[in-house]
């Protein structure tokens, strides 16, 4: 493989930000340049306020763009998707902590910055040997396929880019998820601005997670790079193995066919919302039979076939890949006549909706059918816990259908999000609603969760922050009635009288709200917990 000096990512954003960030970490020798056209994105790369807030990002690019010594810190929280490092080339150390969380301490000497974020754009892509191509690729909104093709207008721009500047003989990489058979098109854009120049075209999806990117960047389960079967290409693949083998060890590097990776990346994502639309909709069978939906996950996880992760019965998936990479598999499959294949990955987006919706019904019977009148508060609004990343989060869509309902108030509090931020979101999210008016109201977004709760008909726990759960209870001041929330942030530990000690993730309330249909009693409703005024709905 020919030695790489310069790696040139487009594209600054979830994905080509961390993964640069990552590369140029681990490799002090090789010069890694993001960049992207969006002067105010770059400026926040360069600053102390990175535009993403990843857990140990900032130490990474301090490192890398500054070439600071430090002594950084990575905490892995248990039941991270990241192995456990015991075979990793990393030179770096591991303990456990005793709250449960590993932190891995790696000791870097000054070294020179290597880690550069720029807007000149072509001429950093005429400088690099491996350019990697990271651009948004959501879903059409218009036009052909609207709604479900992915939408490659961003990604066609670069690829024009690249072709007009990138040095003959140049790698270029797929890191954006893309349909299947992409890289012909690829091929076929660099042979239209430069006939006859040889360029080398890879497949390397990443599969890291939003709040654990760095850590799935530098212990990743594995990197998987796609190639053609001519020689050259797969010389190719090889010099960017090699880019990875300074802290992946080889036995995860996969090499396979660019079209298998191409489609891997869009397959796995859709087999992971798969698993949570399955379990989401033996909840349903559960709720009507007095089975327990997390009995029933832990009992079917211990099938080692099975499998115990990501069977969290809940409220649906959210996040920016899920739903856009099964609507993209789903539109391949029709595209290539496959009809029945399109038909049947697109029953768990339909699934994911059913859950969500059957959840807000239950709130609005639970409360008589009716919100006029009434608070009802949503703690958590990011689409997964420890993330500010909102995007499909299903914590908006439910508050789509409780506004119809006219309630006084909708409150919002969640700990990651800036109040000020989320509310000019949600009210630009919502600006076609009726029932929203000018200032945003009925919506009031808090910055502290008892003031949300307080005087609430109900309380919905939208995200599975930890501190919405009652793991580490707090000690309360003497004399006061039970706990309301383990926190181990920053909340007032002042109980709350409405939110007794229990489990209260989301699946514990939805359970509740279940419970509560089947009129257990009055008395020993669990719901009665969260609801000031216990409101029996019909058929109880
Ligand atoms: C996902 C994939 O995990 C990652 O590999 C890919 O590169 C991008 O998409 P992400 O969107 O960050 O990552 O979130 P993930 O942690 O996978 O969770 C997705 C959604 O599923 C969240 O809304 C989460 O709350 C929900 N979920 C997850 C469940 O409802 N139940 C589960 O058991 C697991």
């Amino acid at each position: 493989a020919q030695p790489v000096k310069n790696i040139c990512c487009v594209g600054a954003g979830y994905v080509g930000g961390p993964t640069a960030a990552v590369m140029a970490f681990q490799n002090p020798n090789i010069r890694v340049t993001v960049v992207d056209r969006d002067e105010r994105r770059i400026r926040r790369w360069n600053s102390k306020h990175l535009p993403i807030h990843e857990p140990g990002l900032g130490d990474i690019v301090r490192i890398a763009r500054d070439g600071s010594r430090e002594i950084s810190f990575t905490n892995t929280p248990v039941g991270s998707r990241a192995n456990d490092g015991s075979d990793t080339a990393s030179s770096s150390e591991s303990e456990p902590a005793s709250d449960g969380h590993h932190f891995r301490m790696t000791v870097v000497p000054s070294r020179q910055p290597n880690l550069i974020f720029s807007t000149e754009v072509t001429k950093c892509i005429s400088e690099a040997d491996i350019i990697l191509i990271a651009v948004n690729t959501p879903t059409k909104s218009r036009g052909i396929g609207a709604g479900r093709a992915t939408d490659m207008t961003a990604f066609e721009a670069v690829t024009s880019v690249v072709a007009q500047h990138a040095r003959p003989g140049a790698i270029i990489v797929e890191k954006s998820t893309v349909p299947c058979r992409t890289a012909e098109l690829v091929r076929e854009t660099m042979e239209l601005h430069r006939p006859g120049v040889h360029f080398e075209v890879l497949s390397n999806p990443e599969f890291l997670a939003a709040g654990t990117a760095v850590q799935d960047l530098l212990q990743p389960d594995r990197i998987l790079i796609g190639s053609l079967t001519s020689e050259s290409s797969r010389r190719a693949a090889e010099t960017l193995a090699t880019v990875y083998a300074a802290w992946v060890p080889r036995s995860r590097i996969l090499t396979t066919n660019i079209w298998s990776s191409e489609l891997s990346k869009l397959v796995a994502n859709s087999m992971l919302a798969q698993r949570i639309s399955s379990i989401n909709s033996i909840s349903a069978i559960c709720e009507k039979t007095g089975a327990e939906v997390d009995e029933v996950a832990a009992s079917i996880g211990r099938d080692p076939r099975i499998g115990n992760k990501f069977l969290k019965a809940g409220i649906g998936f959210g996040g920016s890949c899920f739903k856009k990479d099964i609507l993209s598999l789903s539109y391949l499959a029709e595209s290539l006549g496959l009809e029945e294949v399109g038909e049947y990955w697109r029953q768990v987006i339909k699934m994911n909706e059913y859950q969500r919706d059957r959840f807000s019904r239950r709130v609005i019977t639970c409360l008589n059918n009716t919100l006029v009148a009434k608070k009802i508060t949503l703690l958590g609004y990011a689409f997964k816990a420890n993330t500010s990343d909102t995007r499909e989060s299903p914590a908006l869509e439910i508050i789509k259908t409780l506004l119809e309902e006219n309630p006084r108030e909708i409150a919002i509090y969640d700990p990651c999000c800036n109040p000020v931020v989320t509310r000019n979101e949600i009210k630009i999210l919502l600006r076609d609603q009726a029932a929203l008016q000018d200032d945003g109201g009925p919506i009031v977004v808090y910055s502290n969760a008892y003031e949300a709760c307080a005087a609430s008909h109900a309380i919905l726990i939208t995200t599975e922050f930890d501190e919405f759960r009652n793991k580490k209870r707090l000690e309360t001041p003497k004399g006061l009635p039970g706990i309301t929330f383990g926190s181990n942030k920053s909340l007032d530990p002042r109980p709350f009288k409405r939110i007794e000690p229990s489990e209260t993730d989301i699946l514990s309330l939805h359970k509740f709200l279940l419970h509560k249909n089947r009129c257990s009693g009055v008395g020993s409703d669990p719901l009665q917990r969260y609801i000031e005024e216990p409101a029996c709905a019909e058929d109880c």
